[in-house]
């Protein structure tokens, strides 16, 4: 049987959880796609932390070992960072392999030229798992596009922040060790930086933006307000009047003026953001026929993270002109 042959570039938290999907779930993969998918190789900084892996792949710290590799069909991205990511996607898609990101950061400021030159090469490129994490948010866009126009978003899209501010509300612990449970349980980057100054939010709302908009606005123009500065005096302050703080980011169109904002907002008990707690995110995302639909779901962690990837994997896949298999599966699931 053929097989797809795959590499992951990284070998953290969501690297490992891509090896682990990939693994457990391989018959079902092997039935929607009609092809086993095979780890042939891994990009890894330090190799001797990563002796246990199977003899057969490829742990390299060197990407040119990797993308010479004969027949590799797809990359999984898994590094933090613009660079050397974006070196790495583009010298793939100049290979013509497939690539699926979970690089939000690299993809909010390179979206437009990596999907051009994926279009130009005749590959795809996956970036479910840029935004949202395990939460179908690009899929649901995508579908939503072909017909209708997506006027605007309103969304929590950290979970690192939400985890934070439901933690110091609900439990009356303080940042600093809301901000550790969140490292602990792998939702907030390895420099939290990004998670609780706005910064990460701030970059999945431009990722939306190009999808939904095929454009974005300035970035100097977009207000970008973390929770950083909230206190617990705060919370709980809000608490006491029945609101609770939200890191919510929303962009819409104004005549040709594309308006985005990402701060915290007081809101009441009759938002719809208002109880999106722990590590969830929710994309309020409104269009001009079916009006708002919010997807609310886990947008962060090893698991929601490899299953926005590997769900890339499929989409991809399933539509490579010589694959039939998803017939063989429904014809499998009626048995
Ligand atoms: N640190 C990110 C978050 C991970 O907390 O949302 C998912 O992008």
């Amino acid at each position: 049987m053929k097989k797809i042959k795959a590499a992951l570039l990284g070998y953290g938290t969501v690297g490992q959880g891509i090896h682990e999907v990939l693994h457990e779930h391989q018959e079902r993969l092997r039935i929607l796609l009609g092809k086993e998918v095979e780890i042939v190789a891994i990009l890894v900084q330090n190799p001797s932390k990563h002796k246990n892996l199977p003899e057969n792949i490829v742990v390299t710290t060197n990407f040119e070992e990797i993308i010479t590799l004969p027949e590799l069909d797809v990359v999984f991205e898994a590094i933090v960072g613009e660079e050397p990511a974006l070196s790495y996607l583009t010298h793939a898609l100049d290979k013509g392999v497939h690539v699926i990101t979970a690089n939000k950061m690299m993809f909010a400021k390179h979206a437009k030229s990596l999907l051009e030159k994926a279009r130009e090469n005749d590959v795809k490129i996956g970036f479910e798992a840029t935004t949202a994490g395990g939460t179908p948010v690009i899929r649901t866009i995508e579908q939503l596009l072909q017909v209708n126009r997506v006027e605007k978003i309103e969304a929590i899209l950290n979970g690192t922040s939400n985890y934070i501010l439901t933690a110091m509300s609900e439990r009356s612990i303080d940042f600093k060790t809301a901000l550790a449970e969140a490292k602990e349980k792998g939702y907030a980057e390895a420099d939290p930086t990004n998670d609780i100054d706005g910064t990460d939010a701030f970059n999945k709302l431009m990722i939306l933006s190009q999808l939904i908009f095929n454009d974005q606005p300035a970035w100097h123009k977009v207000e970008k307000t973390g929770i950083k500065d909230l206190t617990s005096t705060d919370i709980q302050a809000a608490q006491e009047n029945n609101k609770k703080y939200k890191h919510i980011a929303v962009i819409y169109k104004e005549g040709d003026q594309l308006k985005a904002e990402v701060s915290p907002l007081l809101l009441s008990s009759s938002h719809p953001l208002y109880n999106i707690d722990g590590v969830d995110n929710a994309i309020a995302i409104t269009s001009n026929i079916v009006g708002t639909i919010t997807l609310i779901g886990p947008g962060a962690g090893k698991l929601p993270t490899a299953s926005a990837m590997v769900e890339d994997l499929v989409a991809i896949f399933q539509h490579e002109p010589e694959n039939h298999s998803i017939h063989q599966y429904k014809d499998q699931a009626a048995v």
